[in-house]
This record gives structure tokens, C-alpha cells and sequence, in this order.
């Protein structure tokens, strides 16, 4: 608690409230989720009346969100009134990826639906979930497991704030997140995309982003609308038999969790209660299910828990392509989830089929009116919140934050947030902080001099990419190099070979990037690349600092015993600058475990309040010098 300051109060509402039973926290935080959430429905009177120039068309269009690289043509932005674009994973410009061909690209968009009739302006969402982390050159800040172990929400604040900005120079307005998971099994791949395993730092640190993506308004030029996504109990999945979509033999994502209802409001609900508070615009109903029904067709969750119970008054985006996984039949898919409670559609390729089944839908009678009207309800009050209907403001890109695009003063933000993020395991006979004025340092690992591997999955690629080309920054090794006196010599190879006569070998190694099901693993074993390099700098006989570059706790017990010091550096992205500043002590670490960190992957699931709680490093665990 301590690590939280004390303007932090709502911190201490939560603690308390956590003491209490789930429909007791609820209705404990109730008061406030109820205040924040007031303004957006203030803009009601607005939205009716926009509402009822609308003909189901138009109504439709707005519930409909298309992939920008699968749109067949651009005039269908006008055909069929979209109301939304994303940006996936692996969508760039066809220019390129560059800031103005971003910025080109959103306008050109734009343009279009400014050309209907009623010229509602799209909201356009990426997943600017570290940074503006599709572009390049954007600032990429670690990956939330890594701002987890800063336990600060300031520096969350403003890493969000930061990736606003930078999300607004490119005239894009919303972003999918703050991912408020609560990974319980560290084998899933998106164990990095989540604060914490424990609920109480999910929801303080989620909040925390929230506040900084929306800023002090929505109506801030400089704010973006922020998702909490994914919603509900993505991180309580249990294995089963089979294999997941990457066919490995382990399907934890887009499983089944199952847990009783306390459970999951003990665990997972609690980030959106708080992110509700916060104002949050848009929440995304997780590929997951709940005891086997999908999170996308429940309409409990959706309709009576999130909005009824909770407050909640922006809108619901379904998942990439989930309405199709709840039910062989894509029609009877539809229904289902617009009647759950589902506001807008990801509909990446199929939007036209979209659009076309749910009209359908409501000439059957299968899906009422009220549902369309309440679902374009809360779409157009976030749109009226965020400005985007005035018509004395321009919606297209203001080139003017170009400027502060990757600026300096953002990656010196994002180097803070590393420092903060480190947590140190180990540091026998203090062997570090590293004198600046050492010898001959020798350097080595795959991930040394690597910002692919630094900035892991969700960088520039969906699944990220090895390699120095993925985007600028400062690697590790020219971190070091920067920070050492002038007569220190940095010797570096890959394979940690030619260390022998150094006074000391620095070892940086861990996993290769992935996201989502394609990280999915049953080992959480250490490359035999990097396995390797390690033996061979062991064989120089010199003390080893090792820096793990990875998304989870993984498998370290041999390199553990035979090295000197560890530290996590989980994915810290572009500023490796901050490695450095706590491997020669410019910086003393005070980063502290957000995760169990198990001795064995039979261990997993372990967490913080497991009964039998012996692992290899406990939660909250974290050296300093
Ligand atoms: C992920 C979401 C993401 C969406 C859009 C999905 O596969 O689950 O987290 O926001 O794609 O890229
Ligand atoms: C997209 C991602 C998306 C994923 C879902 C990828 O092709 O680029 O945004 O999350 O598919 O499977």
C-alpha cells in the first residue's frame, strides 16, 4: 500500500471494499460509479434528438465496425453509414508504416463518413496498448506486467497520457485499452497484458490508464477514448484436452473459466468497477467463456452486472470476429449477442454480412428496436462526450502534435517507467549496481541488442518481431555503452563467447515475441539459444548479471544458482536506457513481483492467497541495493 500515494484514497475505498462480499463491493462503490458515469448520459437530450433522424440504416452503420485493410471499397464507409474502423494487429497504411501515412490514412477515412447524410464522424480504434505501438516511431512503454511491478499509478497516468498524445498526432481516437486481465495461470500468452494477478492492483493501476487516456474530459482534444477490455474473467481459464487456435496443447486462451460467481467477482470484476468510475467509454466483452457460455452472448453480465448493477453508460465493441464463435449459425450468432448487450460489432471482413444479418434481424422481429436505439444510444453519447459532434471543431488530424510525436521528453517518461518496472531476484556478493568506471564489461544474449525482443508481442506487428529494424529506440547493450565512463571497454557477442579476461558479463535473454494463443506454452523453458549463450559465458569464470527480458515468470532455477544476480525486465520497449539506469545505480530498484513466480510449471496455478503457497520467488517479492 505504501507504494500507492496517498492522493490515492479510492485505494483505500477498495481495500475495504474487497473485505466485504462481492455484491457488497458493488454496491460499496456504487455511489461513485453511478457520479462518473452521469456524464455521459447527460448528453441524452442530444442523442435523442440525432436519434430520430436516423433510418434503421444509418442506425445499423453506427453498430458496425470494419477492418481499414478489409474495407473493399471506401465508398462502403458511406454505403453502409460505418460508424466505426479498427486497426488490428497487422494493419498498416498501404503507404507504409510512418506517422504521415498513419495520419493520411486516418483522414482519408474520416473524409468518407463525413460525407453521409448526417456526417456522423467514425471512431477509429487501435491497439495502442504501449505506446501508439502500431507505428513507428511512436514510444513504446512496457508491457503492463512490467508497470504492475512500478506498483505507481502516476507513472501509469501518464505513460496513458503519453499514448494519447501520440494516438492524437495521428488523428486516431480510441484505444482497446487498459487491459484490466487478471492473469491466474502464467502459461497463458497474454499473461504480460495484465497488471497483475491480484485484483487490487488491477483495478487502481487500470483506473490509473483510463485517467490518463481520457484525460480531465473526453471533450479534450488531447484525449482518446480508452477500453477495458477483456471483459469478463479472460485470465481465470482453465486447461483442457486439446489444442488452442496456434495448435498448442494448451487452450488456455479463449477458454473456459470456471469458477463460481463469486469468484468471478472476487477476481475479475473488480477492474471494471473502477475503470467504470473512472468514466471509461467502452468496454470489450471477452472471447472467454463463463461456464461455458460465451462472455459475447451473456446477457447477465453484459446487461444486468456491467450496466444495470455497475452503471455502466458507454457502449459494448465485441471482440476481433467473437459474435461468429458463439454459434455455428452466423445469423442466430447476432441475435443472441446484440440482445445480451452487445453495442458494436468487430467485424474486420464480414461487416457488409453484418450489417446486412442484423437488418434482417430486425424486420423479423428477432431483434427489437429499443435494443438498436439503446445500443446507438450509447455509441452517439460517447461520440457527443468526445466532441466528435461539434461541428465548429474539425475531426481530422492536427499535424501540429507531429512534433511531439516519439519526442524526447516521452521517451524520457517511458525510461521512468522502466526504471520503476525492474524488480530485482538476485544480487549476490553485490555484485551489482555495476561501477561505471569497470574494466572491460562483456555483453551477450539474444536480447541484448534487440528492441523486437525488448518490446515483445504488440509492437509494429500483432505478434511482434525480432530485430532492430521493428523500430527505433535504445537497446540494452547501447544503453550500457552510453553509460559507461570512457575507459571502460563493452565487448559484445551473441553467443557469449570471447568473454574470458572481462571483469564482469552482463546476460540478457528470455523469450521471443508472440501475442495472444501464439504464447500459449505448457514449459516456459528459456531457449536453448540463450541456454547456451549462458553456458558459454559461464565458462569465462567471471561474475554474471542476467537481465530476463520476458512476458511471464518463467523457468530459471539452473540459470539462478549459476549467476551472481537476476533481474526481471519483463518487456520494457523502446527506452532501454532505464535498464541501465538501474544496472549501474543511477536508479535503485524498488520494482516489487505483480505475479507468483513459480519454482516449477507444475506449481501453475499458483497466486498470492493459495493455500500451499511455496514458490520460487513470492508475490510482492523485489531486492534493492
Ligand atoms: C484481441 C483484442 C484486440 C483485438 C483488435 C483481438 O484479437 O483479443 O485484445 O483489441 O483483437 O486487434
Ligand atoms: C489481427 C489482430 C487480431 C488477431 C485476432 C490478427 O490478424 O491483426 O488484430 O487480434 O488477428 O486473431
Amino acid at each position: 500500500m505504501l507504494f500507492f500515494n496517498n492522493r490515492f484514497s479510492l485505494w483505500i475505498v477498495g481495500v475495504l471494499c474487497t473485505a466485504l462480499t462481492g455484491v457488497m463491493l458493488i454496491s460499496c462503490q456504487m455511489g461513485s460509479a453511478m457520479s462518473k458515469s452521469k456524464s455521459l448520459s447527460s448528453y441524452d437530450e442530444q442523442v435523442k434528438q440525432l436519434l430520430s433522424q436516423m433510418t434503421l440504416d444509418e442506425k445499423i452503420g453506427q453498430m458496425t465496425q470494419a477492418e481499414q485493410d478489409a474495407i473493399k471499397d471506401l465508398n462502403d464507409i458511406e454505403t453502409y453509414f460505418l460508424g466505426s474502423i479498427l486497426s488490428g494487429g497487422n494493419s498498416d497504411p498501404k503507404e507504409g508504416n510512418s506517422l504521415a501515412a498513419w495520419t493520411d490514412m486516418y483522414d482519408r477515412l474520416q473524409k468518407h463518413a463525413l460525407n453521409t447524410r448526417l456526417g456522423i464522424p467514425i471512431l477509429y480504434g487501435v491497439d495502442a496498448v504501449h505506446g501508439h505501438s502500431n507505428v513507428i516511431g511512436a514510444v513504446i512503454f512496457p508491457h503492463n506486467i512490467g508497470l504492475g511491478c512500478t506498483r505507481n499509478p502516476s507513472i501509469v497516468e501518464k505513460a496513458a497520457r503519453i499514448t494519447a498524445e501520440e494516438v492524437r498526432a495521428t488523428g486516431i481516437n480510441w484505444t482497446f485499452a487498459p487491459c484490466v486481465t487478471v492473469p491466474q495461470d502464467e502459461r497463458w500468452g497474454r499473461t504480460y497484458e495484465g497488471f497483475s494477478e491480484d485484483p487490487n492492483v488491477v483495478k487502481v493501476l487500470g483506473q490509473a490508464a483510463v485517467r490518463g487516456f481520457q484525460g480531465s474530459s473526453l471533450n479534450n482534444p488531447l484525449s482518446i477514448l480508452a477500453c477495458a477490455k477483456h471483459f469478463v474473467g479472460d485470465g481465470g481459464t482453465t486447461t483442457g484436452t486439446g489444442t488452442n487456435a496456434a495448435n498448442i496443447s494448451i487452450t488456455l486462451d479463449q477458454g473456459d473459466t470456471r469458477v463460481d460467481e463469486a469468484t468471478l467477482r472476487r477476481i475479475h470484476l473488480p477492474g471494471y468497477i473502477t475503470t467504470v468510475q473512472a468514466g471509461v467509454g467502452s468496454i470489450m466483452p471477452s472471447y472467454n467463456s463463463w461456464n461455458g457460455l460465451k462472455c459475447s452472448a451473456n446477457k447477465y453480465l453484459l446487461t444486468q452486472v456491467l450496466n444495470q448493477e455497475i452503471g455502466f453508460q458507454g457502449f459494448l465493441i465485441s471482440d476481433y470476429n467473437a459474435i461468429a464463435q458463439i454459434t455455428q449459425d452466423y445469423k442466430d450468432a447476432i441475435a443472441i449477442s446484440i440482445n445480451a448487450g452487445m453495442d458494436m460489432a468487430m467485424e474486420p471482413s464480414k461487416y457488409r454480412d453484418f450489417f446486412t444479418t442484423l437488418k434482417e434481424l430486425v424486420n423479423e422481429g428477432k431483434v427489437p428496436m429499443s435494443r438498436i436505439d439503446d445500443a446507438v444510444t450509447r455509441i452517439l453519447r460517447v461520440k457527443f462526450a468526445m466532441g466528435l459532434m461539434d461541428k465548429n471543431r474539425s475531426v481530422l488530424a492536427d499535424r501540429n502534435l507531429h512534433k511531439k510525436f516519439g519526442s524526447p521528453g516521452h521517451r524520457q517518461a517511458a525510461r521512468e517507467a522502466v526504471r520503476q518496472s525492474l524488480v530485482l531476484l538476485k544480487n549476490q556478493n553485490k555484485v551489482l549496481p555495476v561501477s561505471k568506471k569497470t574494466t572491460r564489461i562483456h555483453v551477450a544474449g539474444n536480447s541484448a541488442d534487440d528492441i523486437g525482443n525488448q518490446c515483445g508481442g504488440w509492437t509494429i506487428a500483432w505478434q511482434g518481431q525480432s530485430g532492430n529494424v521493428t523500430t527505433g529506440g535504445t537497446t540494452i547493450l547501447s544503453a550500457i555503452k552510453n553509460t559507461v565512463s570512457s575507459n571502460t571497454n563493452v565487448t559484445y557477442s551473441v553467443d557469449g563467447t570471447g568473454a574470458e579476461g572481462a571483469s564482469m558479463g552482463i546476460v540478457v535473454i528470455g523469450e521471443r515475441p508472440y501475442a495472444e494463443f501464439m504464447g500459449d506454452s505448457d514449459k516456459l523453458t528459456i531457449p536453448d539459444q540463450d541456454v547456451e549463450t549462458f553456458n558459454n559465458m559461464k565458462k569465462a569464470g567471471i561474475p554474471l548479471v542476467v537481465v530476463l527480458i520476458s512476458g511471464r515468470p518463467i523457468m530459471i532455477n539452473d540459470i539462478l544458482d549459476r549467476s551472481e544476480s537476476v533481474i526481471a525486465a519483463w518487456l520494457p520497449g523502446t527506452e532501454g536506457q532505464g535498464v541501465a539506469d538501474v544496472l549501474f545505480g543511477d536508479y535503485k530498484p524498488t520494482g516489487k513481483l505483480s505475479f507468483t513466480w513459480p519454482r516449477s510449471v507444475s506449481q501453475i496455478p499458483i497466486n498470492i492467497g493459495d493455500k500451499d503457497y511455496d514458490p520460487l520467488f513470492k508475490y510482492g517479492y523485489g531486492l534493492s541495493y
